[in-house]
């Protein structure tokens, strides 16, 4: 396949994720990749977020709001990166999609499960790629975990746990609404919303198939101040396992531990601390009568936890943006599962509020 000629995009949103994340990435590819990206021009509806932008990309033309930069800029564009609160993403990403523009989204895709089958439709009539954010997969521990389990070293997986503390709830920059992750109407949820796109496709990728059913438990310890989730607990039914996951904003740490249980060992994640654990002697199934040993590795794999921007994991994934674009996969398995994490944190939402019912998962769109 030819190489692409560079790639022209506009970021709309100049926040904490795409200034501390997606833009020093974008400038490190002129070193790393041969400048094969440009961002040519910016949209922030925050005049101080905007005089942040003219220093940080001088020879970028900065606007007040997407429809204009889209109107004067799109001729000149092959892309727009979606980095504004998830409210806004789908009548950015629709606008892009009318303009012939490819869509780069930060997670979640869209606050609502119409909203996001309405995006992925029109991708595919577009025939423009959509690609969500999916960056944990890249997170270096993260693709250790992927490798281990494809090596077969483990077995089948069949459970997972996947916790993820956080001691507060993330925040944007403080020149526009600092908690706007609070504000239900900015954030269509709490860390469920926010965070649990994370959680969820890391389940479909380690299952290795598609939930079928959730019951879930949510709680906010600050009702009388916010209106959106800090506590949330669910578990998810595959037709190859079970996963339970567990995110908190008011815990006392930051950090996430998984767990991953085959049929002959496990891994542990406790951030760049990975255990991995393979049986050896199986002759029966109890360990007290001495049949089983364990052979246990550990390994410490740099992931940068700490960083929320997560810089350094942004060009792997940005790497399957463009080979999407290149390849015209324009509503791929990355895209499809974003619609599936939607699908889950809304039907989680049901559950949760009435009662924890186990609820059906209806699958794809
Ligand atoms: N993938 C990750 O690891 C990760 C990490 C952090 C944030 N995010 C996601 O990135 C997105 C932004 O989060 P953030 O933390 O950067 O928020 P933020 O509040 O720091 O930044 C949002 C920016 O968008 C601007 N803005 C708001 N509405 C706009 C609109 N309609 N048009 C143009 N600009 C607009 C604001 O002025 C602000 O500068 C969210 O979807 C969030 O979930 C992803």
């Amino acid at each position: 396949m030819p190489p692409l000629r560079q790639l022209n995009g506009a970021v709309i949103g100049y926040g904490f994720i795409s200034g501390q994340g997606h833009i020093p990435a974008y400038l490190d590819r002129v070193k790393s990749r041969g400048g094969d990206v440009r961002i040519a021009a910016v949209a922030d509806v925050c005049e101080a977020r905007r005089e942040a932008a003219r220093k940080a990309l001088p020879e970028a033309r900065i606007y007040s709001d997407y429809v204009s930069l889209l109107e004067a800029e799109a001729q000149r564009l092959d892309f727009v990166d979606i980095s504004t609160p998830p409210c806004d993403h789908a009548q950015v990403a629709h606008a892009a999609f009318d303009r012939s523009l490819h869509v780069l989204c930060e997670k979640p895709l869209t606050t609502t499960l119409e909203d996001a089958r309405a995006m992925l439709e029109h991708a595919a009539r577009a025939k423009r790629v959509l690609f969500p954010c999916h960056n944990y997969k890249h997170a270096p521990v993260v693709k250790t975990i992927r490798e281990i389990i494809a090596s077969g070293r483990i077995g089948t997986v069949r459970s997972l746990t996947l916790n993820t503390y956080r001691n507060t709830h993330a925040k944007g920059v403080g020149e526009w609404k600092r908690d706007w992750r609070r504000e239900m109407k900015y954030s269509g949820g709490g860390i469920a919303m926010d965070h649990g796109s994370h959680t969820f496709y890391l389940t479909f990728d380690w299952l290795g198939s598609y939930p079928t059913a959730v019951t879930a438990k949510m709680s906010n310890l600050e009702p009388g101040k916010y209106d959106t989730e800090d506590n949330f607990t669910a578990v998810l039914t595959f037709p190859t396992g079970v996963a339970h996951a567990h995110l908190t904003w008011t815990a006392g740490v930051r950090k996430v531990i998984y767990t991953v249980q085959g049929t002959r060992g496990a891994i542990t994640v406790d951030d760049d601390d990975l255990q991995l654990a393979v049986m050896k002697k199986t002759s029966g199934p109890d360990v007290a009568q001495g049949a089983v040993e364990w052979e246990v590795e550990k390994r410490r794999i740099e992931s940068d936890w700490m960083d929320a921007s997560h810089v350094g994991w942004f060009n792997s994934m940005f790497d399957q943006f463009k080979t999407a674009i290149a390849e015209g996969d324009y509503v791929g398995k990355e895209a499809r599962e974003s619609y599936l994490c939607i699908q889950l944190i809304t039907t989680a939402y049901e559950s949760a509020r009435t009662g924890c019912r186990e609820l059906p998962l209806k699958g794809g769109c």
